[in-house]
């Protein structure tokens, strides 16, 4: 049993990673054949992204997926940490699998992602939960084939959580959701350390992938036919600085430009280390879309000191300004949390003002939430949740009519739209504009998925718009 530690987990500490190759030995191909796993994926992109890998793995040892969890024989959840009801809704999952088990208890129950990096989670499954079989972490992955045969054959809980990051691996398998979008990961873990946020505890230290493996699964992508792809990590800002002087963000998202892929996304820019070479790049390339993720999470100079974020009211609307002024027909979007230790009515005023200032594209708001090990979870102060509630309702009243209004601006102007299928509910074709609009539209013409057509909108909501093609 190996159980995560997150003093360790947080230190700060300087390492050389090295890179080794995954593979999957002989004996281990299809020696599940005929058995069936459900895997649920909580969180984030790069969850999603992992998920795509335990597919894969899964089903080079023979699984293959059953969507219906009542019916398979191995359920597995890859977990999220950021807030308590990503958490509860894993343990809700659990007490439902927990019933299936006592019924079929050949059946194997396995919990991985970023809840198993957490020791409280690890003691309560230990305690309450003692039918789940197997807990693994954000840094084995590659170590699943194991440690599933270990609980198959020990029928015993099966707990291997590293607290540190290993070296990269690359040529691990993946089977991807999307067949015209996929996501490349560029940088793991996080070194920011923001009070709140327990990433860099379950992530680990800031890896970032050598650029030669990423250019290379770009290129494999573009000739695989892929239209679109996100380029992940928890702050791709960060990257390369662990590894190269001279190729950051900027150099390697010209290079991704330059590999002939029709559309390319990134995903989350810090404000605190977005460069002049990036806006620079992304206004040069039409393929880099003009759709930028920038939270802010809070507008008081006070409150963004306590949640440690290293910029300013003042810095971020400068950065927002030069992002506007120099990136033609960009949209910005954000994360913004409110009720914050110590947050006091103004300073939730400062928030408002900010939003009412940049008028923001698309916004995720959240309420605080407490995550065991942070720094903030120590502070004083803590806000009621009754006022937690009403301030984030009040917000979100806010940031709804900004995404009217801007929505409105686009009434009868053409888009870009990148076909993605036929949605259930309307009956009409749905996609992403460049500006990361959900447009529903009509085509007289039957549309090929994965093309990009131009839509006219002829009708406005404000998480959507409806439109036809040109
Ligand atoms: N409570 C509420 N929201 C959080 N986020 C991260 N940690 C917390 C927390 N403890 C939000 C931030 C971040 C987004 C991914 O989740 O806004 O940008
Ligand atoms: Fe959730 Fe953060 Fe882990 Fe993503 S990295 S799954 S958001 S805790």
């Amino acid at each position: 049993m190996l159980l995560p530690d997150q003093r360790e987990e947080g230190s700060v500490y300087k390492k050389i990673y090295k890179t080794r190759d995954f593979k999957l030995k002989d004996d281990d191909i299809n020696r599940y054949s005929g058995k069936t796993f459900f895997l649920k994926t909580y969180g984030c992109q790069m969850n999603e992204r992992d998920s795509e890998t335990l597919v894969a793995i899964l089903e080079s040892l023979g699984f293959s997926e059953e969507k219906d969890y009542t019916k398979a024989d191995l359920l597995l959840l890859n977990t999220c940490s950021i807030r308590e009801n990503a958490h509860n809704k894993a343990f809700g999952m659990l007490g439902r699998f927990k019933h299936l088990k006592e019924k079929r208890p050949e059946i194997i129950v396995g919990l991985c992602g970023c809840m198993a990096q957490e020791l409280n989670v690890c003691e309560e499954i230990m305690k309450n939960y003692k039918f789940v079989n197997l807990i693994f972490g954000t840094h084995n992955i590659d170590r699943l084939p194991e440690l599933l045969d270990e609980a198959v054959a020990k029928n015993s809980q099966q707990i291997e959580v590293l607290s540190r990051e290993e070296d990269l691996v690359e040529g691990m398998p993946v089977i991807r959701s999307n067949k015209y979008k996929a996501y490349v990961n560029i940088i793991y873990g996080c070194d920011k350390f923001c009070t709140y946020c327990i990433v860099p505890y379950t992530r680990g230290r800031e890896r970032s992938r050598k650029k030669e493996d990423i250019l290379k699964e770009v290129k494999s992508l573009v000739d695989d036919g892929y239209k679109e792809i996100t380029v992940l990590g928890q702050n791709v800002n960060a990257y390369g600085k662990d590894l190269y002087d001279d190729y950051h963000f900027g150099e390697l998202l010209e290079d991704i430009a330059k590999s002939g892929i029709p559309r390319v996304r990134f995903m989350t820019s810090h404000p605190w280390d977005f460069t002049d070479k990036m806006i620079e790049v992304i206004s040069k390339y039409p393929n880099i879309m003009p759709s930028i993720h920038l939270p802010v999470q809070s507008g008081s100079n006070r409150i963004l000191k306590l949640m440690g974020r290293r910029y300013t009211k003042e810095s971020y609307l400068e950065l927002f300004d030069k992002i506007k002024n120099n990136i033609p027909g960009v949209s910005v979007s954000t994360d913004i949390i409110v009720g914050f230790p110590g947050e006091e009515e103004e300073d939730f005023l400062e928030t408002m003002d900010l939003v009412n200032y940049c008028k923001f594209d698309n916004a995720f708001t959240f309420i605080y939430s407490e995550r065991v090990g942070t720094p903030a979870c120590k502070l004083k102060n803590n806000i009621p949740m009754e006022v937690r509630e009403d301030r984030l309702q009040r917000l979100n009243e806010v940031v709804n009519n900004y995404f009217l209004e801007n929505n409105n601006k686009l009434l009868n102007t053409e888009l870009p739209v990148l076909v993605e299928g036929i949605s259930d509910k309307k009956n009409m074709y749905y996609g992403y504009s460049d500006t990361n609009k959900l447009i529903n539209f009509t085509s007289d013409n039957e549309l090929n998925l994965g093309d990009i057509v131009n839509v006219v909108i002829t009708e406005v909501h404000t998480w959507s718009l409806d439109g036809r093609v040109k």
